[in-house]
């Protein structure tokens, strides 16, 4: 992977971003979001999609998580590469539009659609034996093709801040380039109606 000094940190922070991820691990990243009274919560998410129009993930817009960004459209993306990098992303959230998250989910295995049907997030179901009743049902409501659901979709953070953050091992430098005010133009009750429509991804990353 290669390292932060100043010779190598990249002006444009996707770019900086997208030659560190190309080794990363894994596509999951920690999604903290905020409710209407501040109350901070935190979960993984996959990542997939990244590009100059910000960073895409996916899920029920009925969740917990959903709840906080119909509210307060703002959040934080947190990656850590082990053993010594991290990259910290806040800004903006809006819906993708419905094309782009009817294309990624036509990507997706079919026990991924069923169970993206049978289970409300968060919801406590009562036992394993009635969600798996619930994806026998499905399946035979859907022999074919498994429609997107009305309450999933995707989400695209538009950045405002991406920090990055090498701890070397000589402890000589903590390198971490900040790159502020990317879109500082918008504004905080601008931000759910961003149209995202023209801004696919167009580095849908291959994982
Ligand atoms: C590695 C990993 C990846 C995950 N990816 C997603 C994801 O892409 N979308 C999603 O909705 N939940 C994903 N989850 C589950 C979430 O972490 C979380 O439990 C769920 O979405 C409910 O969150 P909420 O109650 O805060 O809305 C993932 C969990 C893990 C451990």
């Amino acid at each position: 992977m290669p390292g932060l000094s100043e010779e190598d940190v990249d002006p444009d922070p996707i770019s900086q971003f997208l030659s560190w991820y190309e080794y990363a691990p894994c596509d999951a990243v920690a999604l903290v979001t905020a409710s209407p009274q501040a109350l901070p919560s935190g979960r993984m998410v996959l990542l997939k999609g990244v590009d100059k129009s910000g960073f895409v993930f996916f899920t029920n817009y009925g969740s917990p998580k959903a709840r906080d960004l119909a509210a307060n459209p703002r959040a934080a993306l947190l990656f850590f590469w082990p053993p010594d990098r991290q990259v910290r992303v806040s800004g903006w959230v809006a819906e993708v539009g419905r094309a782009e998250s009817e294309r990624y989910w036509r990507t997706r295995p079919r026990p991924s659609q069923l169970s993206a049907w049978a289970s409300r997030q968060s919801e406590v179901i009562e036992s394993r034996t009635v969600l798996e009743e619930r994806i026998v049902e499905l399946g035979s409501r859907f022999p074919d093709e498994v429609p997107c659901p009305p309450f999933w979709g995707g989400y695209r953070l538009i950045p405002t801040s991406v920090e990055f953050w090498h701890h070397r091992d000589d402890r000589l430098l903590l390198a971490a380039p900040v790159f502020e005010d990317l879109s500082a133009g918008v504004p905080a009750d601008r931000a759910a109606e961003l149209d995202v429509d023209g801004c696919e991804s167009q580095s849908a990353l291959p994982r």
